[in-house]
């Protein structure tokens, strides 16, 4: 392997050597950080929110929330209230611990104060992405068996409240909601509600939140996490996103997955920084401007994201003032060298790939400002951790060889079951002692490890993660299609875009009509980013003789690859 290692980043970091810490560490360590390690009672929300706000930070900015129509900011103590009055609108509709409470909206403070109000009642919560349609809604609220929801009147019209007899509440963020029935008038409840409240006290091991993500077959699966994750959500923000008390923190992600909770919501405001939220869509013209406004100094994105302003050239980005950055990080997707050089170039900063995915709760392998780079490398363990890669059988395979990207079990924010399906959890774990991730990738002598791709079928297409079968299922409601197969393409910006091969139905023609026609149905039915961006028909797909689509072969043809093993195949 022959890269030129980017340095250690100069200055003071909290993450002095990382040989020495992963040598010597010891989790209990991190737990005497919180008061729950002598009380035994504890809460996500309070650690968060309430111990900054009864400490001399106070009075210091939690959350600045921007968009194009809203621009505000909220002490921690005013977090604190906001988030009480919160929990006592859910408690008035009878919120108690272990209820799922989902929130489907897009960013604004009352995202926030919802999820922080639900945890101070030791409810579970369901954070939905925005793009999400009906039947992505119906199916999570649905398996969840979720009794409150909190959405927008846009997005009411996309959730089948008449068919999910759990779900006794819907409360709208909106001007002149119309109570009736289940729907109740959240701002207004809020002004009425007191700001004081008694906080729920958990068990470590409590349900916290509920995460869907996808997978290469069945229905997007429930990962639960509980609060003892907070553990690792603190220390990974201390070591890998090296917050300390003066930063300014941005992460560009939606709470609707996975990173923009545990570090969009949980991480920072552990370590009591001020949390930069931007709603609205991206643009590169709008997120520098973001940067510049509020003096970011830590930055956490994706590649994708990384790409896009790439393209959009070096002159846009000379017209900002960016000098407040000192620490930029990526997740989700492969990092780019190439974008790495990049960043290096036009920040003169490395950007820190870390590695962790929906399942793991928190950053796994990373790349430390303690620690040299190699462009393309995801980085080493965190630690407290011991990651390796392994063959079928369980057998750690030497540098350099290729195989499972496996952790050892039971690092603090390890989800705690798959909801409603624990044959799915344990199908996880089934060669003894490790967590099986699903990646492929291989270590070098130096102990980086570098990801080669999925093993499943699994596509990540712009840092979101999509399940073929999704896809496919809903592809097939649509009545021209006989049969489809769906599979990720490699693609330049997005790292990969969504393909599916169709067969259509008797009666049907093949046209650019019909394409945009399937293309919306799947966008209507399913979500925008899950729409296939590439459509091609075919007489008949390849196919198991059980019935079976063989994605593998599709994509042998898609990248003119040999198609392998075709044993299995019918005629
Ligand atoms: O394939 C890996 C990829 O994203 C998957 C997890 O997706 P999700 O659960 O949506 O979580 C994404 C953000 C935590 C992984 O199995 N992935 C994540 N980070 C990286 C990555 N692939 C390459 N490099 C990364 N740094």
């Amino acid at each position: 392997m022959n890269v030129q290692a980017l340095p250690a980043t100069k200055g003071n970091h909290n993450l002095l050597s990382y040989e020495e810490t992963a040598a010597n560490f010891d989790w209990s360590t991190v737990e005497k950080e919180f008061s729950w390690s002598t009380t035994g009672k504890v809460n996500m929300a309070f650690e968060a929110i309430d111990r900054h706000a009864l400490s001399d930070k106070k009075d210091k900015v939690a959350l600045y929330y921007s968009d194009a129509k809203r621009d505000e900011k909220y002490t921690f103590e005013q977090m604190s209230q906001m988030s009480n009055r919160a929990g006592n609108v859910l408690k008035s509709v009878g919120v108690e611990k272990g209820d799922r409470v989902f929130i489907f909206m897009p960013r604004s403070p009352e995202l926030y104060f919802s999820v922080l109000g639900a945890i101070k009642l030791g409810a579970i919560v369901g954070p939905l992405f925005e793009a999400f349609m009906e039947g992505a809604v119906r199916d999570r609220l649905e398996d969840s068996a979720a009794k409150v929801l909190v959405t927008t009147p846009d997005l009411l019209e996309r959730v089948p409240v008449g068919d999910l007899p759990n779900l006794e509440t819907v409360f709208i963020i909106g001007d002149n909601v119309k109570e009736e029935g289940p729907i109740k008038d959240f701002n207004k409840l809020m002004q009425e509600a007191s700001s004081q409240l008694e906080i729920t006290w958990v068990d470590r091991e409590d349900g916290l939140i509920l995460h869907y993500t996808s997978g290469s077959t069945g229905k997007p699966k429930g990962v639960l996490h509980v609060h003892n994750a907070m553990l690792q959500h603190y220390q990974t923000a201390r070591w890998v996103l090296d917050l300390q008390d003066d930063d300014v923190y941005w992460c560009t992600a939606d709470p609707g997955w996975v990173t923009g909770t545990s570090y969009g919501i949980f991480g920072p405001w552990l370590c009591g920084v001020t949390n930069v939220i931007r709603g609205g869509r991206f643009s590169p013209q709008d997120w520098y401007e973001t940067l510049q406004r509020y003096q970011v100094s830590v930055w956490y994105s994706a590649p994708t994201a990384f790409r896009m302003l790439m393209s959009a050239g070096d002159e846009l980005v000379k017209q900002y003032d960016l000098s407040n950055i000192r620490h930029i990080l990526s997740v989700g997707e492969p990092l780019n060298p190439e974008v790495v050089r990049w960043g290096s170039k036009v920040f003169d900063l490395r950007i820190h790939d870390t590695w962790w995915m929906t399942e793991t709760g928190a950053q796994l392998i990373c790349n430390y400002p303690c620690m040299d780079i190699k462009p393309g490398s995801m980085g080493r363990p965190i630690p407290g951790v011991k990651a390796a890669i392994i063959d079928d059988q369980g057998n750690e395979l030497p540098p350099n060889r290729m195989g499972n990207l496996a952790i050892a079990k039971g690092w603090p924010s390890m989800m705690r079951t798959i909801w409603n399906n624990e044959e799915k959890y344990q199908s996880y774990f089934e060669i003894d002692g490790w967590y099986v991730s699903g990646d492929s990738a291989y270590m070098d002598e130096e102990g980086y490890f570098w990801f080669q791709g999925r093993i499943d079928d699994v596509i990540m297409t712009a840092g979101e993660r999509v399940g073929p079968f999704e896809v496919e299922s809903k592809l097939i409601e649509h009545p021209a299609v006989a049969e489809a197969g769906v599979i990720g393409k490699p693609d330049p910006v997005r790292g990969e875009i969504i393909k599916a091969f169709i067969a259509l139905r008797e009666g049907y023609e093949q046209s650019d009509e019909l394409i945009e026609e399937i293309r919306n149905f799947v966008k209507k039915g399913l979500a925008a980013h899950a729409a296939p961006r590439e459509i091609e028909f075919r007489e008949k797909l390849p196919k198991t003789r059980s019935g079976k689509i063989m994605r593998r072969v599709l994509k042998a043809w898609e990248l003119d690859l040999p198609t392998g093993d075709l044993s299995t195949m019918e005629d």
